[in-house]
């Protein structure tokens, strides 16, 4: 089969390097061109990361091919929609509206940056809960007059809290929700974990201390108690993504949804510590059972990135711990555990974590793509 030509607008950042490692052996798809800033334009790919030095912004685990360090990165101004059949985004929001759109006037984008996710016709996407919405598609189209479309995925936060409210929402009704973040610093891209390695660095194996005057962006050592406009997202991107389609829109579920976001000086994985009230009486094993044996459309669909099993539920009372589980299912699941009821009439609480590159941005965008190309939405 010949591979469909992809290209990753905003390569060179955290999500852009995520998109190269689940792209650069994929078996449908094939890494084209690679576009980001002036910054990088005209630069290898290996030189504008500097691959291999002291500065070196590349941080995932598996290296890029050397094939994809020799591409020469393009100006994201300069996009040529012709060149690719379908294109990643990973780019800064406030750059999103505009390229993103660009492009999309002739070609498909499944995009990690929140832009078009909150217009009447536009929608987010997460593979193995709401397929029902790509109906969207068809009228963004008609309403913009664009040949392509874009495919926001949901916030990183949002991720593993609806995964997680899926099968108890299907099967047992929601009246509330409440949740707590405990999220990565790599969710605030390369700039923060390079300030962060910096921090460690010349604070040495010393035990962090207080400190005396007041610095931004501290994050060894700190818990940071505010993501900007996080907390709205999760709420809003919640109900729409547990909602039904009908009529031409989206119905947002009827339940309420509060949260609280944190910064904490984790690399991967956000973990949330939720609150919930069902409708309907069950016990611990019920909702246990429930996301032991939910299986989304994805996993009848058999494509390469869908997990077996999108929610692991794990029993020990400990877990599960970012830095040892972020990686269950190759980080494309939303990993639970901690399950108990607590004083609230039909109330539980739980904790869950979901990698917040992996599922919550590249890894779970490319998996988005597999399941347009599945579907005769990539032509
Ligand atoms: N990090 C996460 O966990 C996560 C999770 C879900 C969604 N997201 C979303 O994904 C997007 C990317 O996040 P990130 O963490 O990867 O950010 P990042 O590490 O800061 O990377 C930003 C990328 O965009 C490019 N860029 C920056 N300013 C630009 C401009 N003015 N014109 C063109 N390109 C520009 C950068 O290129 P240069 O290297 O040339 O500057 C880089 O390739 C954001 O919208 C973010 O909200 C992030």
């Amino acid at each position: 089969m010949e591979k469909i030509p992809v290209a990753i607008l905003g390569a060179t950042g955290e999500v852009g390097q995520n998109f190269v490692t689940n792209l650069q052996n994929h078996p449908w798809f094939e890494i084209a061109a690679l576009y980001a800033s002036e910054r990088s334009a005209g630069k290898s790919y290996a030189a504008a990361i500097d691959y291999g030095k002291e500065t070196s912004r590349w941080f995932c685990h598996e290296k890029p091919l050397k094939k994809i360090m020799d591409i020469k990165v393009k100006n994201v101004d300069k996009v040529d929609a012709g060149e690719c059949k379908l294109f990643f985004s990973a780019l800064p929001s406030e750059v999103a509206l505009e390229a993103e759109g660009r492009v999309a006037k002739e070609k498909p984008v499944v995009s990690t940056a929140s832009s078009y996710r909150y217009f009447e016709d536009s929608f987010t996407y997460l593979p193995g809960v709401n397929e029902s919405h790509t109906k969207m598609i068809e009228i963004q189209r008609k309403s913009r007059g664009w040949k392509g479309y874009v495919v926001p995925q949901p916030n990183c936060t949002t991720i593993g809290l609806a995964m997680s409210l899926k099968p108890i929402y299907d099967e047992f009704g929601l009246k509330r929700v409440t949740m707590a973040s405990m999220q990565a610093v790599s969710g605030a891209g390369y700039a923060a974990i390079a300030e962060w390695a910096k921090q460690r660095k010349t604070m040495g194996g010393e035990l962090p201390c207080d400190m005396q005057n007041f610095v931004q962006k501290t994050f060894e050592g700190n818990v940071i108690p505010y993501i900007k406009d996080e907390e709205s997202k999760v709420k809003k991107e919640t109900v729409k993504l547990l909602g039904k389609f009908s009529g031409g829109k989206i119905e947002p579920a009827k339940f309420k949804v509060a949260c609280k976001c944190n910064r904490v000086p984790v690399i991967h994985g956000h973990t949330e510590s939720v609150f919930i009230e069902t409708v309907e009486k069950c016990l611990v094993d019920d909702l246990k059972s429930a996301w032991r044996s939910y299986r989304g459309e994805l996993q009848k669909l058999d494509l390469p990135l869908a997990p077996k099993h999108p929610i692991v539920v794990m029993d020990e009372a400990d877990r599960p711990q970012p830095r040892f589980d972020s990686y269950v299912e190759n980080g494309m699941a939303a990993v639970i555990g901690g399950v108990e009821t607590n004083v609230y009439e039909n109330g539980f609480q739980y904790t869950v974590l979901s990698h917040n590159v992996e599922l919550g941005a590249a890894r779970g965008a490319v998996l988005a793509g597999e399941f347009l190309h599945k579907t005769g939405l990539i032509k």
